[in-house]
């Protein structure tokens, strides 16, 4: 089996942000401390994958790769890809099909958060399961926003609706998803939703419906934050802050997820913060590369 490669889909118009957006992608915008696509970045860190492909609109590609270039920095790959239209989700399986020449994939949406002590745990199982498709499942207090898990008496997911008007239960699906190599043939097969999208909640069902589809609920140690809207980023930021303010550290970073890795050493990591040492965030990345 090949390695896992990542996707990060950071397209889309961000018109639930406009006018914030409107000059903007929404997935460069600071979330707290650093820019919104760091934290998916560092979440396909922690679960070890190197190979990433980072898929864009085309007038924002520039700017996002002038932020994280090939990746190199950070001991990982970064390849480019464009979405021409917001087409839907699904369609990233589809415009990464030859960046993954058949390997396993674990997609991630660009504007999700996720931190919690098990979170690393999480991933790992995710990581090594190498059948069928692994999605993440989290208790919401709005879920007709969401995918939507149902399930049986035994407590057996049985159903995954988009946006439900009258949800199963509370639990929602997030955005993050692990793939076999099957998804993009899978993909291609979804057709247009009523809202003309090729729906990931579309891909994620095929999986249901072969047998073959692992739903892990995260527990409640674990926080899962969109920011899709001014209030859930502003929700978002204050998260950061509250919780990196009272520890003292900084979360989701990338460089210190490429060095807890192995994949940079601490003379790298001190390079990487010199060239931020103006900041508050770089003067902590020297904390961690003197700390060894
Ligand atoms: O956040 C989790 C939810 O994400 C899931 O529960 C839903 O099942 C899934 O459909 C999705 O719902 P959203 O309504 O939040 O998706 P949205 O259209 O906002 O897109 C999510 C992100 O992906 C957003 O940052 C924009 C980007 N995007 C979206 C589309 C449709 C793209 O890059 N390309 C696209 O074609």
């Amino acid at each position: 089996m090949k390695m896992r490669k990542g996707i990060v889909l950071a397209g889309g118009t961000g018109s639930r942000l406009f006018p914030m957006t409107t000059a903007v992608s929404k997935q460069l915008m600071p979330v707290f401390d650093k820019p919104m696509i760091y934290y998916p970045i560092s979440v396909l860190m922690q679960a070890g994958i190197q190979d990433i492909l980072m898929i864009t609109t085309p007038h924002d590609q520039v700017q996002f790769q002038k932020l994280l270039g090939d990746g190199s920095q950070w001991g990982i790959n970064i390849e480019w890809a464009v979405q021409p239209s917001p087409d839907g989700l699904a369609q990233a399986l589809i415009i990464a099909e030859d960046f993954l020449d058949g390997a396993p994939s674990a997609l991630i949406l660009g504007d999700n958060l996720y931190f919690g002590a098990g979170f690393s745990q999480t991933l790992k199982s995710a990581q090594d399961n190498q059948n069928g498709a692994t999605i993440f499942g989290y208790q919401v207090r709005d879920p007709s926003r969401y995918g939507v898990v149902g399930f049986d008496g035994d407590g057996k997911v049985t159903s995954l609706i988009e946006k439900p008007d009258h949800p199963a239960s509370n639990y929602a699906v997030t955005g993050l998803y692990f793939y076999d190599p099957h998804a993009p043939e899978y993909a291609r097969s979804v057709k247009p939703s009523e809202r003309g999208e090729l729906e990931i909640t579309a891909l994620n069902d095929i999986y249901l419906q072969c047998g073959e589809l692992q739903v892990e609920f995260l527990d409640d140690g674990t926080t899962w934050l969109d920011t899709g809207t001014p209030r859930s980023l502003l929700a978002a930021a204050q998260f950061v802050s509250v919780i990196e303010e009272r520890q003292g550290l900084r979360i989701c970073c990338p460089e210190v997820e490429a060095f807890r890795q192995g994949w940079i050493t601490s003379e790298q990591l001190l390079a990487l913060a010199k060239q931020l040492r103006k900041s508050g965030y770089g003067s902590f990345l020297a904390r961690i590369a003197a700390a060894g």
